[in-house]
This record gives structure tokens, C-alpha cells and sequence, in this order.
């Protein structure tokens, strides 16, 4: 199914804007965003059935605020104003907004006061949101009527029927909005009328034409991290190209326990699909040894990698491209008008290998949220236990073993996170955490065991919820559940006799140690 309906977001900035994405896909439509800044022309030969316009951080009056460079209601597509998108319709529409009116940050009460309209159709009247801004509207904006108020915003959201142009002063997309998808829903099919269905069942079908005829007969390399993504995108693309595809995974001796081997497993029970193992460990470890700048880590990790993968490809030599499982958020990033965000970690991908090998470079999932691409795999055979993994970060146990990394230290870290993980799948709560994982700290310290002094390693056990990593909370781990845990990491794994949780969330940590 080709992408004929689309939703354009405009992006002012928001922390949510992404979210607003995501939701609209949930609604099975296809959004795209875009920076505020675009041009009408560019808008326009995006051919979009409808406008978001995001949050954003600013007020509409400030000097730096962001303006679009031409008056996007005047296109006439429908158009949904969040936040300081509701607050530019005003601006643009001769309402007034109060830049002295109370902030609001968190749940509110939205009142509607007109229940016919569509853009409440089987909300409740009285429904909570989640508002996060400092400005509100004190005029109406020409044109316009109210359609519900909350108790410190008397125009919470407002409607031009007949352009049909809405805004609403609370975030729809957030989870504490909590019919906040209905009303989303609401637009994209009562006002807009969207009739397109955006599934994974449509994309698979697109993509898998559109892989055959952009690669036509030539040889496709992919490397396999053990990561959803790319794992993902190996099947996708076998689905495609069948054996034009090869696949090559180094095990750099920082993977998880049994990782390397569970990988090839997976793929030769099933997929028919020829996968190069690379065994890299020696050299990892060797180019590590005594290293225990965190920073200097991931460079020696991230350049190894290359230079393996380089080998291994040199047999096929034919190669034309090279597949990537790149993720829309990756691509946002880059357009954002924040800016690419400061980079705190360097994170280890093989950017640069491309341009380095001469390479085209394919990536089918450029447009999907990792939420999407889990779908595709489900559909397309990858067992769920593997697709609901957690997230695992590129250069692996050589973050997590803290200080200077040996092969005796991953292998207790390895066999610390495998109990740990198992005990969160038993206990059936594996699925509620964003990501888990144990950290070997590199302190000794007493502790006694039978009768017997111990001087050994101490393993921080870490879990957080969180909806993209960016922000995280630490999860609430019972403390049965935490006994059972250290009891068996100490009993089993010789060499770690303490066990420490860490509650600490994001910001201010991050939700690596390394
Ligand atoms: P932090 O530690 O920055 O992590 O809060 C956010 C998310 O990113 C993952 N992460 C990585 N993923 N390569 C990756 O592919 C990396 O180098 C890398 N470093 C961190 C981390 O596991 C978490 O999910």
C-alpha cells in the first residue's frame, strides 16, 4: 500500500514531538515531522492531508520564537494546534495570549463544553490532561470558538468547524492525557476523514518492493549486532533479495551469555540465511587491556569493529550496498530543530563504514519507530523472546564492566546479568521495564561466606522504565524479588559478594553506568 494519506508535523521544539508521531501512527496513520522552518514550497510537495503544529519551549512573542515563513492555516488543510501550537493559531488569528497567566505543569481537568463537536466524539466530558506550558490564550482567536476550558485555562481548546482548525492548550499524545488518543483519533478520521490504514502488514509490502527494485541484482551486506534492528532488517531484507543478502556478526567478547551462539541459532532454526561469525574477543579484549577511560573504551571498541567488519567483507567484494537497521528517531535527530543534541556518549554505530568501503547505504527502517520495527518482526517470524529483548548498547559489556575490562570480569558480569534477567522473566515483570541489566563496579570489599573471609567484586543491578531512553525512571523493583536476586548472584557467581541496586533516574543519571 503506497503511503497516499500522510500527517505533516511541524515541529516547534517540543520534548513531545516525537510523540505526537508515534501516537499518530498508533492511530494507523502515516506522520512524518518536519522542522517549523520548512518552506511552503517543501511543505506542499510533501502533499500532506493535514498539519500538527508541535509544543515547542518558547512564547509566541519572544524575539527567537520560532515562526513559520508563511501562514500555514491559509493552506487550507485541516490543522491541530498542541500547546504553542494552539498559542501561533492565536497569534496568527489576532487572539492574544497572556504571557503572565499561571504556568501549568501536570494533570489537569479538561471540561468540555461542546460535546458535539468531532473532536470530542465519545470523550468524557470532564477527562484528564497533561498540560506543560507557561503562556495561555486570554482572546479568542477571530473565527474561533471554545470548546472546553480546564480550571486555569478558560481556552483549553478551540475550533474553526468550517476550516476545520483546532487547537488544544493540554498534550494529547502524552500517556497522562488519558483519552488524549481518541482525540487524536478524533481528527485524523472524524475532521481530516483519513481512510488509509498505516500497518506493518502495508510497510512490509512497500518496503520489500521497494528493496528489489533499488538493489536489483546486486549484493547486499548487513551487520548483525544481535539487536533487534538490525536482526529485524536481515529477515526483512532476505524476504526481498534472498541470498544477495549476507550477513556478517563479529562477537567482540562483550556480548551477553551465550549471545553469539543464541544469534546463530535463532537464524539457522528460523531463517535460511548465510551469517559469517567473526570472532573477534581476542582482539577486543587485547586492545582494551589496561584501558579504563570510558570514552576511550567505546573509541578502541567502535574502531575495532570496523576494522573486523572490513575483513570480513572483503570477500564480497561485489558488494554494492550496505544495510543499516537506522531508526526514524536517528533521522529526526539530525533535522531537529534543537539542533543534532550534544552528544554526552559517544554512541558506537558503523557510521562512517559507508563512505569508508565505498558503499551505498540501505536502511529500510528510516521511517519506523522501534515500537514498529518489533511489529514488522513479529510479523515476519522473529520469536517473541527476542523481540521483546531490551535494548542493549553497541559496545556492551565493555561499558558495563566498569574500569579496565578483562575476559575473567565480563564472564562474571555475564553470568550476574543472566541471573538477573532470568529471575525478572520468572517473576513475570521482565516486560514492564524498559531496560535491565547487571554492572560489575570495579571495587572489592570484605564479606564472609560459611565461615570463610571474602575480598571480591560488587554488582550493581540496574532496571528503569521509560518510553525512548531519554528520560528514565528507576522501576520499583519488590523486595522479594530483590532478595531472591542477590541470594543468587552471591551464591552462584563466584567472585561478587555484594549486591547494590541503583535508584537513581534520568536525568540526573544516565541509563548506562560506564
Ligand atoms: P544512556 O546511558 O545514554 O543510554 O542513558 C540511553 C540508551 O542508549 C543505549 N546506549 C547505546 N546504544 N550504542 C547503542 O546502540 C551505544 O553506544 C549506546 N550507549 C548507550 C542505552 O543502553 C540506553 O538504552
Amino acid at each position: 500500500m503506497e503511503k497516499n494519506e500522510k500527517v505533516i508535523i511541524l515541529d516547534f521544539g517540543s520534548q513531545y514531538t516525537q510523540l505526537i508521531a508515534r501516537k499518530v501512527r498508533e492511530c494507523n496513520v502515516y506522520s512524518e515531522i518536519h522542522p517549523f522552518s520548512i518552506s511552503k514550497e517543501q511543505l506542499l510537495a510533501l502533499t500532506p492531508n493535514a498539519i500538527i503544529l508541535s509544543g515547542g519551549p518558547s512564547s509566541v512573542y519572544a524575539e527567537d520564537a520560532p515562526h513559520p515563513s508563511f501562514d500555514v492555516l491559509s493552506l487550507g488543510l485541516p490543522t491541530l494546534g498542541i500547546c504553542y501550537g494552539l498559542q501561533l493559531i492565536a497569534y496568527t488569528r489576532a487572539g492574544n495570549v497572556d504571557k503572565a497567566a499561571k504556568r501549568e505543569f501536570g494533570k489537569a481537568f479538561l471540561k468540555i463544553k461542546d460535546s458535539h463537536n468531532p473532536l470530542f466524539e465519545g470523550v468524557s466530558l470532564e477527562t484528564q490532561v497533561w498540560m506543560s506550558h507557561g503562556d495561555s490564550l486570554n482572546k479568542l482567536p477571530e473565527g474561533f470558538d471554545i470548546i472546553a476550558d480546564s480550571d486555569n485555562s478558560p481556552i483549553c481548546a478551540i475550533s474553526n468547524v468550517e476550516k476545520k482548525i483546532y487547537g488544544v492548550q493540554f498534550h494529547p499524545e502524552v500517556q497522562h492525557s488519558l483519552e488524549g488518543k481518541k482525540i487524536l483519533n478524533n481528527f485524523l478520521r472524524n475532521i481530516v476523514g483519513l481512510k488509509d490504514k498505516w500497518t506493518a502488514e502495508a510497510f512490509i509490502e512497500t518496503a520489500i518492493n521497494e528493496i528489489k527494485s533499488k538493489v536489483g541484482t546486486d549484493t547486499v551486506i548487513l551487520g548483525l549486532s544481535g539487536g533487534v534492528d538490525s536482526t529485524v532488517a536481515a529477515v526483512l531484507l532476505q524476504k526481498a533479495i534472498g541470498d544477495q543478502l549476507h550477513c556478517i556478526h563479529v562477537d567482540s567478547g562483550l556480548m551477553r551469555l551465550d549471545e553469539s551462539e543464541k544469534l546463530m541459532k535463532l537464524f539457522a532454526e528460523n531463517f535460511d540465511m548465510s551469517i559469517e561469525l567473526v570472532n573477534g574477543a581476542d582482539k577486543f579484549l587485547g586492545e582494551m587491556a589496561g584501558v579504563s577511560d570510558p570514552e576511550q573504551k567505546r573509541k578502541i571498541i567502535g574502531r575495532i569493529f570496523i576494522e573486523l567488519f572490513e575483513e570480513a567483507a572483503v570477500n564480497h567484494k561485489d558488494a554494492k550496498w550496505l544495510a543499516q537497521g537506522t531508526l526514524y528517531p536517528d533521522v529526526i535527530e539530525s533535522i531537529s530543530v534543537k539542533g543534532p543534541s550534544a552528544t554526552i556518549k559517544s554512541h558506537h554505530n558503523v557510521g562512517g563504514l559507508p563512505e569508508k568501503m565505498n558503499m551505498k547505504i540501505l536502511e529500510p527502517f528510516r521511517e519506523l519507530f522501534k515500537d514498529e520495527v518489533r511489529e514488522v518482526g513479529r510479523l515476519l517470524g522473529v520469536p517473541a523472546w527476542f523481540i521483546d529483548r531490551h535494548p542493549f548498547p553497541g559496545p556492551g559489556l565493555g561499558i558495563r564492566v566498569l574500569g579496565d575490562v578483562t575476559k575473567e570480569k565480563c564472564d562474571l558480569l555475564r553470568r550476574a546479568d543472566d541471573i538477573y534477567i532470568n529471575s525478572l522473566l520468572e517473576a513475570g515483570v521482565y516486560n514492564d521495564i524498559w531496560q535491565a541489566f547487571a554492572v560489575l563496579l570495579p571495587v572489592k570489599s570484605v564479606g564472609v561466606m560459611g565461615d570463610e573471609r571474602t575480598y571480591e567484586f560488587t554488582c550493581a543491578i540496574r532496571a528503569v522504565t521509560s518510553t525512548d531512553g531519554m528520560t528514565a525512571e528507576w522501576y520499583p523493583m519488590p523486595y522479594d524479588l530483590l532478595e531472591k536476586i542477590s541470594n543468587n548472584i552471591i551464591n552462584e557467581v563466584r567472585g561478587i559478594n555484594r549486591v547494590v541496586y541503583d535508584i537513581t533516574s534520568k536525568p540526573p543519571g544516565t541509563i548506562e553506568w560506564e
